[in-house]
């Protein structure tokens, strides 16, 4: 029986498949290809172009295979941009999340993974955020996945035997090896959000320009915003053992962060970039605040550590070391226009 990924043909969800794939386990897909990249899903397996929040699309995705689970992470995701297409991300986070519920429910597919955000905690208090620290999103982004958490909590109630949990992810960065595609190509997992950090230094970089720092002003130690950063492949990871435990039958807690704990800022992020492609000379801009970005954001990932024994292994220097070789691996130039006239078509 397989595992349907929504959003796997994205950036995180095509590093999720990967992680199926090596333990043995069938996933299909369900993207609408509007952020992701068919090529993103590898020969093999069934890619299901269709919109989350069109329950025809959802009931053909999960009838044309037995589905045992969902993976759930199709969806809009960028913070900065929600407050100006609020109606979209309801649209796609929250109706998308209860058509897939409803979808699920007709078939008895109970077994849930959604992805979620460190965007539901909103500015944090003290210096490392757990999983039952008060929630106060700061944009339609972070509530649309707080309300889709809401959506699957209200649902187990009415049907206990759908088992879930939502894994709040912090920052998520880095690419997975890049692939022999078998018929003479490669494939390069790649980040290509036009908004976070690692593609937006790698662009400058790609043109010999100065990357960027937004804010030198906050109240951190060296003025830049703080993140926890965790690599991709140690976040598809966690996604394989959810999946596993509630095949398991194990019950899991409604919601995980997963992060590493440690706090990195922005100028620490592009010295190592920097250091990384042997550009140190070149240095970086200070640019101003951008609006949504709070000062600091870490979380704990204890609970996570103490459930499922998952613990991060990849450091910043693997993070930027697998983002650069896939961002200069073929094909991702390519993407990158494309993903540019998606943009500009809206
Ligand atoms: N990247 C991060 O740092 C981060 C952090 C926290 C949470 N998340 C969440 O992780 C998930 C995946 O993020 P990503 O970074 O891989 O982004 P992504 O844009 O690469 O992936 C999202 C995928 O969903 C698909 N999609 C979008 N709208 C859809 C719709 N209406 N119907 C069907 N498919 C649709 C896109 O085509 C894309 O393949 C998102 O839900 C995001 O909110 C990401």
């Amino acid at each position: 029986m397989a595992w349907l990924l929504t959003g796997g043909a994205g950036y995180i969800g095509s590093h999720i498949v990967q992680a199926f794939l090596a333990a043995d386990r069938e996933v299909v897909v369900l993207d609408d290809l509007s952020s992701g990249f068919r090529e993103f899903v590898p020969a093999g397996v069934t890619l299901h172009e269709g919109k989350l929040e069109d329950p025809a699309d959802v009931a053909r995705a999960l009838d044309a295979q037995p589905v045992e689970g969902v993976v759930h992470l199709g969806g809009l995701k960028y913070a900065g941009e929600s407050p100006r297409v609020p109606l979209d991300y309801y649209r796609v986070n929250v109706e998308g999340t209860r058509v897939l519920l409803e979808q699920m429910a007709a078939r008895g597919v109970d077994r849930l993974v959604f992805s979620s955000s460190s965007a539901t905690y909103g500015t944090m208090e003290g210096e490392i955020v757990a999983e039952d620290a008060p929630k106060r999103p700061e944009s339609p982004y972070g509530e649309s996945k707080l309300i889709g958490e809401w959506l699957i909590r209200d649902q187990a109630v009415a049907r206990p035997e759908l088992k879930h949990t939502s894994l709040r992810y912090f920052n998520v960065v880095g690419s997975g090896p890049v692939r022999d595609t078998g018929d003479g190509g490669v494939l390069a997992l790649v980040d290509h959000s036009p908004y976070n950090l690692f593609p937006l230094v790698f662009r400058a970089l790609s043109r010999g320009a100065r990357p960027k720092v937004f804010g030198d002003d906050y109240p951190t130690p060296d003025g830049s915003c703080v993140r926890d950063y965790v690599h991709v492949v140690d976040l598809a990871e966690a996604h394989l053992r959810a999946a596993v435990q509630l095949d398991e039958g194990t019950e899991l807690a409604a919601a995980y962060n997963v992060g590493r704990g440690e706090g990195v800022s922005v100028r620490q992020i592009i010295e190592t970039i920097l250091s990384v492609v042997g550009e140190e000379a070149l240095g970086y801009d200070v640019a101003p605040r951008r609006a949504g970005d709070p000062a600091k954001i870490v979380g704990s990932a204890r609970r996570i550590e103490e459930d499922f024994g998952w613990k991060p292994g990849l450091d910043l220097r693997a993070m930027v070391e697998g983002a650069w070789e896939a961002w200069n691996a073929p094909g991702t130039a390519e993407r990158e226009a494309a993903q540019d006239a998606r943009r500009a078509q809206g």
